[in-house]
């Protein structure tokens, strides 16, 4: 089996796929992830001609460090099938990741799954695609263990509170507030507290990156960081962006603040000291830490080695 690729998701940049110009601006913001989109950004009358601007954008633009993905339009469409065809046919080499929106089960992401595979094959490609896949409707938040547990290609589970605020009956004035200011309608505490936790868990229990969607009001960016911050302190790793005014404001968020890491990596010191002289817990800054505590700041020193910290 494939060793799962590690990569950067700290933001997750939306560029509706009909648009050259956006597409380019993208390609040189040095954001962790975009994913040119086929699915909502995009009329259905240039569902089709996106996707050859699409391949274009993967094949002719420099994208440095950047991972390049596509949402393809969700699986009760006529367009998903022929999204996946032509997007991986025209550009396979350059594209890291097909997104899947409004999943609903696990088999639908395996038929994705299995659809890449016969391509790869066919194509003779050299890496695997990976897929992410939106949890946006009540339904994948009820299979969404299964759902985590469907393919070894899977790589993130995204919350995309818009269309889930629909399904579930949430009124919601703006897209992606979950409290205060969000237009959540003065709901005592935050309306996302139970998806997001569900979804990080059923991530996390199978090794999967848990992504926050997106946060409609892009001239709010402290409602945004909050957002963000409170996605990143539940084990998320990033957020979505949707205009680039947001992409330093998630990739600062979800980047660990040097001096944790340095304190995290002195505890791990610490704590390692203290097991050369037989002891399992002891004092750190007077406070009690044992292994558990070594684990808890380990996840920042392994996110801290990602970014190149
Ligand atoms: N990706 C790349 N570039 C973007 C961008 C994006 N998502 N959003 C805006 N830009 C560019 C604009 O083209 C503009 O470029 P310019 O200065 O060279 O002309 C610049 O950033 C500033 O944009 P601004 O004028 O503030 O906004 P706008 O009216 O052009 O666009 C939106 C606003 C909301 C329509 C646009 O941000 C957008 O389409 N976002 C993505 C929507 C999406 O993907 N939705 C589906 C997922 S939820
Ligand atoms: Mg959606």
């Amino acid at each position: 089996m494939q060793e799962k690729i590690k990569r950067l998701r700290r933001c997750q940049l939306s560029v509706p796929g009909s648009s050259e110009k956006m597409m380019a601006k993208a390609a040189g913001m040095g954001v962790d992830f975009v994913f040119l989109d086929l699915e909502d950004a995009v009329a259905p009358s240039e569902k089709r001609p996106a996707r050859r601007k699409i391949v274009d954008a993967l094949n002719g633009l420099d994208w440095g460090r950047t991972t390049r993905c596509v949402r393809i339009n969700d699986l009760t469409t006529e367009y998903a099938y022929e999204d996946i065809i032509e997007v991986v046919e025209g550009a396979g080499r350059n594209l890291d990741v097909i997104m899947l929106p409004k999943a609903m089960s696990a088999a639908d992401v395996q038929f994705v799954d299995k659809l890449l595979s016969m391509m790869e094959k066919k194509l003779g490609l050299r890496h695997r695609i990976g897929i992410d896949v939106l949890i946006e409707e009540v339904e994948a938040m009820m299979n969404v263990e299964a759902i985590a547990a469907s393919t070894p290609r899977l790589e993130c589970l995204i919350f995309g509170m818009g269309d889930y605020s629909a399904s579930q009956g949430v009124s919601m004035r703006d897209i992606g507030g979950s409290g205060g200011s969000g237009g959540s309608g003065g709901y005592p505490g935050d309306i996302w507290h139970y998806q997001r936790q569900r979804l990080t868990i059923a991530a996390r229990a199978h090794r999967l990156d848990a992504v926050d969607g997106p946060f409609a009001d892009f001239r709010s960016p402290d409602a945004f960081r909050e957002e963000a911050r409170r996605a990143m302190i539940l084990g998320m790793v990033g957020k979505w962006a949707i205009h680039p005014s947001q992409v330093e404001l998630a990739q600062d968020v979800f980047s660990p603040a040097a001096a944790d890491v340095a304190r995290a990596r002195d505890m791990i010191r610490a704590y390692d000291e203290a097991l050369s002289q037989g002891l399992g817990a002891v004092q750190y800054e007077g406070k009690m830490i044992d292994i558990a505590s070594v684990r808890i700041v380990r996840n920042l020193v392994q996110r801290a080695d990602l970014i190149g910290m």
